[in-house]
């Protein structure tokens, strides 16, 4: 039987973006296989890791449990949209490199997302705001002290 296929169109790290894609792909395939963008990563394929996550509409998501035809009209960021048009990293980038929260790097797309995500929201959060963010992040290598460092690097706080 032939699969359906729709056109999704949405906005991916600012660029307008159009696929055909079966409804039910995964997003995360749907970026990493049609768009090529690799640095989304697949972890636990079941919502428990965070490897996958992506900003939708500012939010972070787990792209293995978001179906692809959610995307229709939003917003996507994945870790290949932070960085300036320059190649310049974000903030959040640079601090998870001064403060050496980077490991392996598996679980790090998807915590530098999540904490753009809350910083956002709230520029200057204390040491428990930053673990209730990425408490949906696993990391198997740093035991989250750098990384925690390191967002507080990214809002100035670090030292608080
Ligand atoms: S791969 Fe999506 S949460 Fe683990
Ligand atoms: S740096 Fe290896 S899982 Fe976090």
């Amino acid at each position: 039987m032939k699969e359906e296929t729709m056109r999704i169109a949405f906005t991916c790290n600012g660029k307008p973006t159009a696929v055909e894609a079966r409804p039910d792909m995964r997003t995360l395939d749907l970026l990493r296989d049609l768009l090529g963008l690799t640095g989304t990563k697949e972890g636990c394929g079941r919502g428990e890791c965070g490897a996958c996550t992506i900003l939708l509409d500012d939010e972070p998501v787990n792209a293995c449990l978001l179906y692809a035809a959610k995307l229709q009209g939003r917003r996507v960021v994945t870790i290949e949209g932070v960085a300036g048009a320059d190649g310049s990293l974000d903030p959040v980038q640079d601090a998870f490199l001064e403060e050496g929260a980077v490991q392996c790097g598996y679980c790090t797309p998807g915590m530098i997302l999540s904490a753009r995500a809350l910083l956002r929201k709230n520029p200057k959060p204390d040491v428990p705001a930053i673990e209730e963010a990425l408490s949906g992040n696993f990391c198997r290598c740093t035991g989250y002290g750098k990384i925690v460092k390191a967002v507080q690097r990214a809002a100035g706080t670090a030292g608080s």
